[in-house]
């Protein structure tokens, strides 16, 4: 029986596509290992977002190779959105050190692909980096080994082609689950014991399938019982549907959680990412989710220095950061990739140095936020769903997570992960809350 490391990089997407290759590949006779020392073959999950997860990719192949110098029979495969450029890389350089590669939408060949290295790159048949209009793998259950969150991607792909983005030409054109499909899924995560589930698209407000829409689907996974926590990700504020908003208020399943990828703060600039939307149509958008749900958690992502980005443009970014303050937020330097439309359209100029002023300038305005948002939250008392019985730090705490999905870490007790109790909030930190559990509830 040969052996398969798998190593994952990147979104959660790429998390979730690493459990279905662990079952097409379980279903044909490969065996999981945790090590890469007794391995046959060694599958990288990659990401091609920003240049820096492509670097770690890079390294990681050379850094196998180094340590199993003796071993020509250990084959290296390359899946996710850094297929097609490993491709042409091929192509071009064929003593590239791995032997095939398999797009996003190729994980059903991988057995064959498998079968058909022969110890040298035959760059002919060890590749298969097409991307298909249809896989969405609803026909395959992805291995999960138990626990208590779990993620189902509901659509592949994306056509929104905002201009710094490459994952429209790694995972190619939307499609969606069928929601019957979904909550299958949803049902047989449930009778596995998980409690929470996360819904997953690169824009989940294109959802679509035969006219079904996101908010539909979502009312439906929280009909499925022993699923007591429902979160999605990610929408596009373009295009928020109301019918969603009200359901996330209304529905007392989902979390009163929401991200809200920015980007940017100042139109001009938005209009060059092709967002479609305004600084003020995402502030306006914001206040309607707060006017509908006061505490409605927010997160967001932002990139800085996109390119002719000038530092009056910047401050409104700062500007919007200030208006929402959000929970939590996710920061990223522009990173030029391959063939998108910034690439070709626009010069990388904003220099480094001004980048890293900028994101360093809005790190810590957001931990300044995560601060007083936690803060505020202490002497409530709040539902939380245990997801670990220790923590890192120690085997006398356990820790779990609120609505707004905010780690809250309490003292251990009659109870244990899978759980929901009640905690009073006693203590916060930017980063993680702590608390006292007064009632263990029986759901
Ligand atoms: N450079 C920097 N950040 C990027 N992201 C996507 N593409 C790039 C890029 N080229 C960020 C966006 C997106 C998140 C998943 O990654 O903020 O929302
Ligand atoms: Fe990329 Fe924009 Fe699609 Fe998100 S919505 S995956 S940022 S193109």
């Amino acid at each position: 029986m040969k052996k398969v490391f798998i190593e994952t990089y990147g979104c959660q997407m790429n998390v979730y596509d690493t459990d279905i290759v662990k079952s097409v590949l379980g279903s044909n006779g490969y065996e999981l290992t945790e090590s890469t020392d007794d391995a046959d073959i060694v599958l990288l999950n990659t990401c091609s977002v920003r240049e820096n997860a492509n670097r770690k990719v890079h390294n990681r192949i050379h850094n196998i190779r180094h340590q199993n110098k003796k071993r020509d029979d250990l084959k290296i495969g390359i899946l996710g959105c850094m297929a097609t450029n490993f491709r042409k890389q091929l192509l071009k350089d064929p003593k590239l050190p791995i032997d095939f590669i398999a797009g996003p939408d190729s994980y059903k060949r991988l057995p064959q692909l498998i079968e058909e290295v022969n110890g040298s790159v035959d760059t002919e048949n060890n590749f298969d980096v097409t991307l298909s209009e249809f896989e969405t793998y609803s026909d395959i259950y992805p291995s999960q080994t138990g626990g208590i969150n779990a993620w189902i991607a509901v659509m592949r792909g994306c056509d929104n082609f905002c201009t710094f983005c490459v994952v429209p030409y790694t995972r190619g054109r939307e499609r969606s689950r069928s929601p019957q499909n979904v909550v299958d899924e949803a049902k047989r995560l449930a009778d596995k014991g998980y409690r929470q589930i996360t819904l997953l698209g690169q824009n989940v407000n294109s959802y679509n399938h035969e006219g079904a829409t996101f908010a539909e689907l979502l009312d439906k996974v929280s009909e499925v019982s022993g699923i007591e926590r429902i979160r999605f990700t990610s929408p596009h504020p373009k295009d928020f549907p109301r019918p969603l908003l009200k359901l996330i208020s209304d529905n007392p399943k989902v979390c009163k959680q929401i991200h809200l990828p920015l980007q940017a703060g100042n139109t001009r600039v938005l209009e060059m990412m092709n967002r479609t939307y305004s600084k003020q149509e995402y502030l306006d958008l914001v206040d309607e989710i707060r006017e509908l749900y006061p505490n409605m958690a927010l997160s967001t992502d932002i990139i800085v220095g996109f390119p002719t980005e000038s530092d009056a443009e910047f401050e409104e970014t700062v500007e919007v950061m200030e208006k929402v303050e959000y929970d939590s937020a996710f920061i990223f330097k522009y990173s030029e990739r391959p063939q998108t439309i910034a690439k070709r359209k626009f010069p990388d100029d904003v220099p480094e140095p001004v980048k890293t002023e900028r994101i360093v300038r809005l790190n810590k305005i957001q931990k300044q936020h995560s601060y007083q948002k936690n803060l505020a939250h202490v002497g409530e008392v709040q539902e939380i769903l245990l997801e670990q019985d220790t923590t890192k730090r120690s085997d006398q705490e356990c820790q779990g997570r609120n609505d707004a999905n905010k780690i809250v870490i309490l003292p251990k007790g009659d109870y244990h992960k899978g759980q929901f109790v009640m905690a009073e909030i006693t203590d916060a930190s930017p980063h993680t809350l702590r608390g006292k559990v007064v009632e263990v509830l029986q759901k």
